[in-house]
């Protein structure tokens, strides 16, 4: 049996998330915020940070996946199903988390080399220890050590993410 322990309380996520949103409101004052949410991962944290967000916004997703089990593939898949038109435009890429920096690295060449203006980047997580990629995050609720967490919509193998706190993950034998 896996085994989850709370690193993060419900409470405390949405007191913080609330504090980012109204950040990127402030920042981003009397302007249209155009968000791309990374899927899977990202849903539950987009979903709480733009109802906190006063600006109008326009709600976009891309698809990348890295992670086999709790292990970094280091190949990031991107897949642009909806294939949006950044062209020209700012946009604010949601995020669950930054760990090696690969994903969003790879995201932010991927939309300027699509025509995009400017990339800004939101992450509920950050997970220093670990970057290899050069790239950081503009907003980040979380810095958090090199441990394995699950919840707030992270999975392990699809699992856990609906998990309304944020929990270290020991998995468990057969
Ligand atoms: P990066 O490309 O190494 O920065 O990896 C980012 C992606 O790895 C995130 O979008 C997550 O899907 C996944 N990831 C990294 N760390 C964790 C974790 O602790 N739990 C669940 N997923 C993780
Ligand atoms: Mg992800």
């Amino acid at each position: 049996m896996d085994k989850i322990s709370l690193l993060i309380s419900e409470y405390d996520i949405k007191k913080r998330v609330t504090e980012i949103a109204q950040k990127i409101s402030m920042d981003y004052e009397g302007e249209k915020i155009t968000i791309v949410s990374v899927l899977k991962g990202a849903f539950v944290f987009t979903a709480d940070l733009i109802r906190s967000i006063n600006n109008d916004t326009d709600i976009n997703f891309i698809r990348a996946k890295s992670y086999i089990d709790t292990k970094s593939s280091g190949d990031v898949n991107i897949s642009d199903e909806f294939r949006l038109d950044v062209k020209g435009k700012t946009i604010l890429i949601v995020e669950d988390i930054i760990d090696t920096g690969k994903t969003l690295y790879d995201l932010k060449e991927y939309f300027f080399s699509a025509g995009c203006k400017d990339v800004k980047i939101a992450v509920f997580l950050d997970k220093p220890s670990r970057r290899t990629a050069d790239v950081s995050p503009d907003y980040c609720c979380f810095q958090i050590e090199d441990k394995f967490v699950v919840g707030y919509g992270l999975d392990y193998n699809e699992k856990y993410r609906q998990l309304p706190y944020l929990g270290i993950l020991t998995p468990g034998g057969n």
